[in-house]
């Protein structure tokens, strides 16, 4: 779907989509088309339940009296309380609509609302983000498909006084929007395509965007000591591999960085601890974490973001195999802990310590946050609205929730107290890999990778609940969402660029 800009007018093709306030009050675009049809929206609107709160449609086929063959009123609720993050979820409705309609064509007319807050330049940038984000697909296997099959969407203008600046506004957008689309397509994948080395091979194709990559392989791995990562990807033929990207965007070339980290494993069997057949599908997208570092990466290259951002990704394949290590096996980490492993499918962990060990260790960050699929337990304590945070700084925190409701990724603080060390003391080793118990499962996890952090400033995501959605919502449609990417490239673009 291709997306422009132009000045308001009245288009005389296609769909024209028009604002309607909480009451049926009539945008000023929505009122010089009910002049122009007679009365037809008002008389429509009389005739169905919608009131124009935010996230109403009501849809006014072929009226006379104006060319265009359709008019799509959309709820904005009551103007004071317009917003960003509304306003971009309207956009994301608006394409779900017109597909569903078959529409091939639209126009947005975006007024400047009196009482709103953002400008009409900004709200038809949202407009437009919303669109362009809800209208992503994954289809590259679907071979078979029918024509009316696929979305009929090819053309959304948007309509604003001052196109200039909506336009330029978008323009770092699409660059966000590219960055959520390479997550979206990472995790998309099935782990017979994607798998360590592949994953790294993506990740080399941002140094067309001025992105350093290196890779790590097994015997480099090896030589550093990160036996928690190596351990996990031994029953595998897919060789691990470690992916360490730096973006050096910030105006002082040696300020230092703010790291992500991301757990990357590209199948999750569940290892000799192995997972019921029933949904173990879903485990390709247990990569979620390194996806949203690989994507956030590509955001921040994309509109040159004036910070300098290390991006570390541990990469394995979690398999059972005559090589697969073993419940009770102790592994020795690069930091010197070691780490009995009581179950092979609490793995995430064993991948992040050591990612996060050689992070601080290699780079000393200003802060350290690392993404990871890495409980179910976090989806029965959030489902899927929130991704859960285990933060030991208050400044770190604050900024990550609030970052996190400006773009709609929704965060929920976790605690870490000291007292739950305990559920992770081991009988033969400095810590073992799951808690005491079957009481909080995600909560061990975050301790354990709170002993590899050093001290450093640190938030952990567990995005297990958030990372795949099954049904369509707002900007995100069913499937892999990218969750993290717009958060942390609005907490870099807030408080790290110089
Ligand atoms: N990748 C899973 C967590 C997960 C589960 C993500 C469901 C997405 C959906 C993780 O590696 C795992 O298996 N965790 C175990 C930990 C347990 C063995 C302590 C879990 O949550 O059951
Ligand atoms: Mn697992
Ligand atoms: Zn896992």
């Amino acid at each position: 779907m291709n997306i422009t800009f132009a000045k308001l007018s009245l288009p005389s093709s296609g769909t024209i989509v028009v604002g309607v306030m909480e009451g049926r009050s009539l945008s000023p675009s929505a009122q010089e088309i009910d002049a122009k049809t007679g009365g037809a929206l008002a008389r429509a609107m009389g005739a169905d339940r919608f009131r124009g709160k935010r996230g109403e449609f009501l849809s006014v086929l072929a009226p006379s009296g104006i060319d265009a063959g359709r008019v799509l009123l959309a709820g904005l609720g009551k103007a004071k309380e317009i917003d960003i993050a509304g306003l971009e979820g309207l956009g994301g409705a608006i394409v779900a609509q017109l597909n569903a309609a078959g529409e091939t064509q639209a126009s947005v007319m975006v007024d400047d609302i009196k009482g709103a807050k953002p400008s009409g330049a900004k709200m038809a940038a949202a407009v437009a983000f919303g669109a362009r984000l809800r209208a992503y697909r994954f289809d590259k296997y679907r071979t078979k498909e029918k024509p009316e099959e696929r979305p009929t969407m090819k053309k959304l203008a948007v309509l604003v006084d001052g196109p200039s600046k909506a336009k330029d506004k978008y323009a770092e957008c699409e660059k966000i929007a590219d960055g959520v689309f390479f997550t979206r397509d990472l995790v998309s994948e099935p782990a017979n395509i994607l798998y360590p080395e592949t994953l790294a091979a993506e990740a080399e194709t941002l140094r067309a965007l001025g992105v350093e990559v290196e890779v790590l392989g097994v015997p480099e791995m090896k030589k550093l000591g990160m036996g928690a990562l190596l351990g996990v990807g031994q029953g595998s033929v897919r060789e691990s591999r470690l992916i360490v990207m730096r973006w050096n965007g910030a105006a002082k070339a040696d300020e230092t960085p703010v790291a992500f980290v991301g757990k990357g494993v590209t199948f999750d069997t569940g290892g000799i601890s192995i997972k019921p057949s029933a949904g173990m599908e879903d485990m390709k997208w247990d990569m979620g974490g390194s996806g949203v570092v690989l994507g956030l990466m590509k955001a921040l290259a994309g509109r040159k973001a004036k910070a300098n951002v290390v991006g570390v990704v541990g990469a394995v394949e979690n398999m059972p195999s005559g090589s697969a290590q073993r419940p009770g096996d102790v592994v020795t980490t690069m930091s010197g802990q070691t780490i009995e492993v009581i179950n092979t499918d609490a793995e995430g962990r064993l991948v992040l310590a050591d990612a996060l060990w050689y992070t601080q260790d290699r780079f000393k960050p200003k802060f350290m946050i690392n993404l990871a699929t890495l409980t179910g337990a976090i989806i029965v304590s959030l489902g899927s609205e929130r991704a859960g945070m285990f933060c030991n700084n208050d400044q770190l925190s604050d900024r990550l929730m609030k970052a996190g409701d400006e773009v709609g990724e929704k965060l929920w603080p976790m605690p870490i107290d000291e007292a739950y060390d305990a559920d992770i003391a081991s009988d033969i080793a400095d810590m073992k890999n799951v808690g005491a118990g079957r009481g909080a499962g995600s909560i061990a996890g975050a301790k354990l990778l709170e002993r590899f952090v050093n001290k450093l400033p640190w938030a952990h995501l567990d995005i297990a609940g958030v990372t795949w959605s099954k049904k369509d919502k707002n900007t995100v449609p069913k499937g892999a969402t990218a969750f993290g990417v717009r958060l942390l490239d609005r907490l870099v673009a807030t408080h790290y660029e110089s």
